[in-house]
């Protein structure tokens, strides 16, 4: 099938050297055949060229831009934790929380009590609003289970999910995500990397591995000890530096990780780090926005030293309970002050660089598969300006105008 979107103001494409310019089309036609961009142009070239446009959709010089990425939440979960929200506001840290056997432990318990059909409609439900808000691409991850059965269960979810859902769906192993409470760190640690992480990889289960690095978590040593081997052979992502700095960063390099996530404390010779060897940087302004010290992770720092910057939600019941990325850009620009231009990037280019998508998903080119996200407006300074406004009029996953 083959569609046409006309009179567009495209934002093709990110320029990194240029602290993220974008390449903007003023008047431009978008021409997909079946699920990819075959065509880019001015609309005129395109409505002179005589050629079959297919379905046409006339947007009439409102903004187009690549399709929203989401590259870190924590779907699929079985429900919300706002009793520990209000906690939160009366004084007590989310740190503290943990450790009384709320968070994690706490979203665990539900999980386990839910069915499967529960927690899937539960999270078909969000993963749908997410897509009305622009998300066209979604990163899902385990780590509620917290066993080995119910990590797996995790990672069947998500693969039923992705048969519902319209948009593609990237599935990561965050099996280091808590120690289980009915289990020691050791035995942990060694059931992971015995068990659940060969398997999964070698299923085809999941195409990135992750680790939460936190006092309240696991250490850079003990995360080691699990992904030592698998550096060079799959995408290694780090939550590190959300709460404290425990040497996360020197981990990343060591192990060669695609990226480290939250970074909310990072020194400046930590970003050096990241700069001299290519580590991306994702960042959640979600999970500082709910938290009472506010701490932004130095976004503003980190595209300035040229480190790569993708934005996402973080959405999960405990740290951030935001699940749209437009609101997540506004965060973005208004308080960790960086431009509507560079937001932009963080949730296309850069995320899907984060998912080992680049040069499939984040710009709009020819050849790039075809996620579009046609806005209400012709610029995207709407999109930070107007907080809380929904900014999407249409979604266009793979070609197919699918809201
Ligand atoms: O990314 N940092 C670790 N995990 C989540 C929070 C999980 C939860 O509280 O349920 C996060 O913020
Ligand atoms: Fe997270």
């Amino acid at each position: 099938m083959r569609t046409s979107i006309i009179h567009g103001r495209l934002y093709l494409d990110a320029i990194p050297s240029s602290k993220h310019l974008w390449q903007v089309e003023d008047d431009g036609a978008v021409i997909t055949e079946d699920d990819r961009i075959v065509e880019v142009a001015p609309t005129r070239q395109v409505l002179q060229s005589g050629n079959s446009l297919g379905h046409v959709i006339d947007v009439e010089g409102r903004a187009v831009v690549p399709g929203f990425i989401d590259c870190h939440t924590h779907l699929p979960f079985a429900g919300w934790r706002s009793d520990e929200y209000v906690a939160r506001l009366m004084g007590t840290s989310y740190e503290s929380i943990s450790r009384r056997k709320g968070g994690i432990a706490r979203s665990s318990e539900q999980w386990a009590e839910a069915s499967d059909d529960q927690i899937m409609e539960f999270t078909e439900q969000l993963a749908r609003e997410a897509l009305a808000w622009g998300t066209t691409v979604l990163e899902m991850k385990s780590g509620y289970g917290l066993t080995v059965a119910q990590e797996q269960r995790a990672l069947a979810i998500i693969q039923a999910l992705a048969a519902r859902l319209p948009q593609p769906l990237v599935a990561t192993g965050l099996f280091l995500h808590a120690v289980p409470p009915h289990s020691t760190d050791a035995q942990w640690l060694s059931q992971v990397k015995t068990e659940l992480l060969p398997q999964s990889l070698h299923a085809g289960l999941i195409s990135a591995v992750d680790a939460f690095i936190e006092r309240t978590a696991f250490s850079p040593q003990q995360v080691l000890s699990v992904f030592t081997d698998l550096s060079g052979h799959v995408p290694i992502r780090l939550h590190t530096n959300q709460f404290s700095q425990m040497g996360g960063i020197d981990l990343a390099v060591q192990l060669r990780a695609r990226s480290v996530e939250h970074v909310e404390c990072l020194s400046p010779k930590e970003m050096d780090l990241l700069a001299t060897h290519g580590i991306a940087a994702v960042v959640m302004p979600g999970a500082a926005f709910y938290r009472s010290a506010h701490a932004y992770a130095p976004a503003r720092a980190i595209v300035d030293k040229g480190i790569r910057l993708a934005l996402a939600t973080d959405l999960n019941p405990g740290s951030s309970p935001v699940g749209n990325l437009p609101t997540v850009m506004a965060l973005a620009v208004n308080l960790m002050d960086i431009t509507p231009e560079e937001a932009l990037a963080g949730v296309t280019r850069e995320a899907a660089y984060v998912l080992g998508l680049e040069g499939h998903y984040g710009s709009i080119r020819p050849g790039f598969l075809g996620n579009l996200v046609v806005l209400d407006c012709p610029d995207i300074a709407d999109i930070p300006y107007r907080i809380g406004h929904n900014p999407v009029k249409t979604v266009i996953i793979h070609g197919q105008p699918v809201l």
